[in-house]
């Protein structure tokens, strides 16, 4: 794989500079936090339905929407198709830092995700990748690598970032932050008919117990756990629809923009 970064790294990479600077300014106290964009932060575990609500709320407001996971998705993906092994930090790190990644929308307004110019997006929902993210998300210095490309994707007129530490870690100063859950058993049986409809074959036992394990593994690594932020507003979506959550969201989030 090339280290070439694509044009929408590079414009990040420009726009970098200043959000580093704004952050460390906004974290001193020595600016208003005004320079920076708004931020309204989604985490939770696997199939909360974050990201489905995340988009749709970006889409409404006109901001710019950062699916989180499918950074370390991607860079799951390109550590399998490179046989790098799961203990090979440093090549992974290079990878998160290096890896030509794209988020664009395609002609049907889909967002897309490329790799290496390549579209991915279908690849990454694949439970091997997953599983391969989940793993090397607990490796500290890929978590570094990933919060810098994170950042950069912080622009006016603002962000809908979804992810596990979008609150918490990555950014704290989000002017709102959702915490979205929804039980194992309610999360398995959205899985599975996503992955019919997909035409794929799929077994809700065996969904729930990759389910659980990924829960475990996100809520009790070392660094950056899946956990709410203290100032989130705690969601449960296994009883509402999309557009209830949405509705909800937007809401809360009209109240503070
Ligand atoms: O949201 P997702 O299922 O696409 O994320 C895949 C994995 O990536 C998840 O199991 C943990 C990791 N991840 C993370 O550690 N931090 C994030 N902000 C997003 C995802």
């Amino acid at each position: 794989m090339s280290d070439i970064q694509s044009t929408a790294e590079r414009t990040q990479s420009r726009n970098s500079a200043g959000v580093a600077k704004a952050t460390d300014r906004v974290a001193s106290g020595k600016a208003p936090d005004t320079v920076l964009a708004p931020v309204i932060t989604i985490d939770g575990p696997s199939g909360s339905g974050k990201g489905t609500i995340a988009c749709a709320v970006a889409e409404e407001l006109g901001f710019i929407y950062l699916d989180s996971g499918a950074l370390y998705r991607v860079v799951g993906l390109a550590s399998l198709q490179l046989t790098i092994a799961e203990d090979d930090t440093e090549s992974l790190v290079n990878l998160a830092q290096t890896a030509p990644i794209e988020f664009k929308r395609s002609l049907s307004g889909d967002s897309e995700v490329l790799l290496d110019g390549q579209p991915v997006t279908q690849t990454l929902r694949r439970e091997r990748v997953g599983d391969r993210a989940s793993r090397i998300a607990t490796i500290a210095p890929l978590r570094e690598a990933l919060l810098e490309r994170q950042l950069r994707m912080r622009r006016q007129p603002g962000l809908v970032a979804d992810g596990r530490d979008m609150g918490t870690v990555v950014f704290p100063d989000a002017t709102l932050k959702i915490y979205l859950t929804a039980s194992a058993e309610v999360r398995a049986k959205r899985r599975h008919k996503q992955l019919i409809e997909k035409g794929m074959e799929a077994n809700i036992a065996g969904l729930l117990a990759d389910i659980n394990e990924r829960d475990d593994r996100d809520h009790n690594r070392a660094i950056a756990p899946l956990v709410a932020a203290d100032d989130a507003i705690s969601i449960d979506s296994s009883d509402l629809t999309i557009k209830e959550v949405v509705t909800k969201v937007l809401d809360f989030a009209g109240n503070r923009l």
